[in-house]
């Protein structure tokens, strides 16, 4: 018996926000922020839309691609940094929402990598047959934690919710090996202030990312014994573009085997990788036996990384 995926799903709200529309708030181009990053958009929650209403939607949608009713949960995990309040959790929100009365619930925090903890805690649970089929989603409202007047930070962020349920598939599919690793040492260069705002040294994040982004993919092809050659989608944390490349060409892939949302959301956190994957799936992108890495990186500073074989 393999763990998988049986379902995905995403949210992200209806309102753009364009690289021409942060030009009027700081001083910035479209130019720069397009060269720089890949961005040329981001959705923005309105005001009465919160991250609990993100994951509801999001969690729906991946139930019903799964063909998995809510009472049949056994667990829900939503990875975020920007709950609606610190308790109850965004998971027992969505928990009563969705009607999984079954189901035990917790938040994951580990930040843009803690969708890739969720998973992997979620992997723990049914491989060792405690519980058959877990929830979990990614979701962020950086828009209420971001500092408007901050050039650095303001123009990289978005909103939105990404979420796939996991479970039993057949022997050989799923999971096939996992990382996970955090450097609290690195805290200092992405955290949240006394004012609640998103605070970031840019240049610091993206040398490690550059780092750590493209070895993390690297151990997880090794670990299950494959090639860089053997993969055919990669499915990474979507912060930077250049970022991006960078673990791409590290596994030589072509550019359309790298799933990329970047443009069109930004970074979206806990909810970037889960939305990519989710698009992908949706675009019919991912087939049958695809053996599929998804790797993320973030505060913390934390990582994640999984190779896995498509399919039920
Ligand atoms: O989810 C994980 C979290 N975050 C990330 O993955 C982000 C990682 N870092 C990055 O993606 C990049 O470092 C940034 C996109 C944040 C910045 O790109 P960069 O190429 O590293 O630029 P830089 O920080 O070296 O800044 C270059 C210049 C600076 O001006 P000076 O000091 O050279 O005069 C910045 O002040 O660009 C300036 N700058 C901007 N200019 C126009 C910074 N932000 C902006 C902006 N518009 N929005």
């Amino acid at each position: 018996m393999g763990v998988g995926v049986l379902g995905t799903g995403h949210y992200a709200p209806d309102n753009i926000v364009t690289n021409k529309d942060l030009e009027k708030i700081v001083d910035t181009t479209d130019e720069w922020i397009r060269s720089r990053t890949g961005i040329e958009e981001r959705r923005i929650a309105k005001d009465d839309e919160d991250s609990s209403d993100m994951a509801f939607m999001a969690a729906e949608r991946a139930l019903e691609n799964a063909n998995v009713k809510a009472e049949e949960l056994d667990l829900i995990l939503v990875a975020t940094v920007t709950p609606d309040t610190p308790f109850p959790s965004v998971s027992c929100m969505i928990q009563e929402r969705l009607g999984a009365t079954k189901a035990a619930a917790m938040d994951v925090g580990a930040a843009c990598a803690g969708f890739m903890y969720g998973m992997i805690t979620a992997q723990q649970f049914i491989k060792t047959n405690a519980y058959q089929k877990i929830l979990i989603v990614g979701v962020d409202k950086l828009s209420k934690i971001i500092d408007w007047t901050d050039r650095n930070t303001c123009v990289l962020l978005g909103d939105g919710a990404g979420a796939v349920v996991l479970g039993k598939v057949s022997e050989g599919k799923g999971i096939l090996s996992f990382e996970l690793g955090a450097d609290g040492s690195g805290g200092k260069e992405l955290y949240q202030n006394e004012a609640n705002h998103l605070v970031m040294n840019g240049r610091e994040v993206f040398k490690f990312a550059v780092r750590q982004m493209p070895q993390s993919c690297v151990n997880v092809i090794e670990k299950a014994g494959l090639n860089k050659e053997d993969v055919d989608y990669l499915v990474p944390h979507q912060a930077n573009i250049r970022i991006m490349e960078a673990a791409r060409q590290r596994l030589g892939i072509a550019e359309d085997r790298m799933a990329k949302t970047v443009q069109n959301y930004g970074n979206n956190s806990s909810a970037s990788i889960p939305i990519a994957l989710s698009e992908s799936v949706n675009k019919g992108i991912i087939k049958d036996n695809d053996i599929i890495v998804l790797v993320g990186f973030g505060g913390g500073l934390t990582w994640g990384a999984v190779a896995l074989k498509w399919g039920k």
